[in-house]
């Protein structure tokens, strides 16, 4: 069969590596780059590092308000299904690359297949949340990572077409854990000691787009009773400089730029503890071992704060410090979003399409 894949930003980069890996044994992939994030550190690194073939078609999007942005993927995704005409289109997430691609396939003959199905944050607020229902619901084969997951779904009315897979970012975790570690010196390059730092990220929206929240946050972390290793993203970079808090906060965290893949996996398997408010690194941090302190006031991967190798701080100053310095984690850690082989699961599904 011939599945077309979208993606776009560096998280789906990092979900389609194993999936795409397991599907071209036996099926035809036409790799689409929407364009979405287009630095160099956000984009080309994942390719070069995770042996990701080139995009087959690139369309240049860039960034722009979310509109402009969606009309002008969903444009370029139309010409594209049109003329590769795909027996599945494959989303990944909660992008708008996401939402993008399933508004256009929806309308076509492919099938709508969407790998995260089924996650949920109740705050409407979040571009994510209207990209992940609107995707959910235009989506014909729904790959959930959890239980839990799929129960959501069941509740918006959703009952056809879901497979619980287990989530594709363990399975490239799996894979990235020893190459990233294997003769790295990446640690000593920044003057950090394993297990004698915290890593930081701060990217959502919610976050970077209110001062008030965005200050708290960098106040919190400067509190921390280690080091901070603060790669940046963009946006954030953005949001420090205009909001006057760069110069504040500069000299305290070690605010560096975006790093590539392996050596964000050896950053955060190195870390004493991370905090966050990225979606992917809660689950990371989770597979490493790695205690979260997630800068946020709900969370999707719900499961994570269940089981106490998560805690949820919002942009609570207070709340951030004291997660950055108390011993929350429990002795177990119980084994959550399957075993590393939800890609295989995801092309046995499509197999069957
Ligand atoms: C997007 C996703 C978010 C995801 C994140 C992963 C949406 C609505 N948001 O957020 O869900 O968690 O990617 O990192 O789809 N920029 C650059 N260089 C780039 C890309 C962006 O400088 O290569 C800057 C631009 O100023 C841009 C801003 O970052 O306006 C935001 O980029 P955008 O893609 O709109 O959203 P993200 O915050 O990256
Ligand atoms: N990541 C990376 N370098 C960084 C920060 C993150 O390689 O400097 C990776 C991280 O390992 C994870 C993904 O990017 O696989 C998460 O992306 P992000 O936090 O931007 O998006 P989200 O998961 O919140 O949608």
């Amino acid at each position: 069969m011939k599945v077309l894949t979208v993606v776009g930003a560096r998280p789906q980069f990092v979900k389609a590596f194993p999936v795409s890996r397991a599907l071209r044994d036996g099926h035809d992939e036409v790799l689409v780059h929407t364009g979405q994030h287009y630095d160099e550190g956000l984009s080309d690194v994942f390719f070069e590092e995770l042996d990701i073939p080139e995009p087959d078609h690139h369309l240049g999007v860039g960034s722009a308000t979310h509109a402009t942005q969606t009309a002008e993927m969903m444009t370029g995704i139309e010409e594209l299904v049109d003329a590769e005409d795909p027996d599945a289109v494959l989303l990944y997430g909660d992008t708008n690359s996401t939402l993008a691609g399933a508004v256009v396939a929806a309308k076509e003959d492919a099938a709508v297949a969407h790998v995260e199905a089924g996650l949920r944050s109740d705050n409407w607020a979040m571009p994510e949340e209207v990209n992940r229902v609107l995707t959910d619901h235009a989506s014909d084969l729904l790959f959930a990572p959890s239980e839990a997951a799929a129960a959501n779904l069941r509740e918006e009315g959703i009952t056809e077409g879901v497979a619980v897979t287990g989530d594709v970012m363990q399975d490239a975790i799996l894979h990235a854990r020893e190459r990233a570690a294997e003769g790295s010196s990446f640690l000593a390059e920044l003057g950090v000691d394993d297990g004698e730092y915290v890593l930081a990220t701060v990217h959502r929206a919610g976050n970077t787009d209110d001062p008030v929240r965005l200050d708290a946050i960098m106040s919190g972390l400067a509190a921390a009773p280690r080091p901070v290793v603060f790669p940046a993203h963009p946006r954030t970079v953005g949001a420090l400089e205009e909001h006057g808090l760069w110069e504040a906060y500069a000299d305290e965290l070690r605010l560096i730029e975006p790093v590539g893949y392996l050596d964000f996996v050896r950053l955060l398997d190195g870390a004493e503890r991370v905090a966050t408010d990225s979606g992917g690194v809660q689950k990371e941090a989770f597979y490493l071992d790695t205690p979260c302190v997630t800068l946020r006031d709900e969370t999707e991967w719900t499961e994570t704060v269940d089981c106490g190798w998560n805690v949820l701080v919002g942009a609570d100053e207070p709340a951030i410090r004291e997660a950055l310095s108390a011993d929350f984690v429990p002795p177990e850690k119980p084994p959550l979003y399957g075993d590393g082989a939800a890609a295989e699961t995801i092309r046995e599904v499509l197999d069957r399409v």
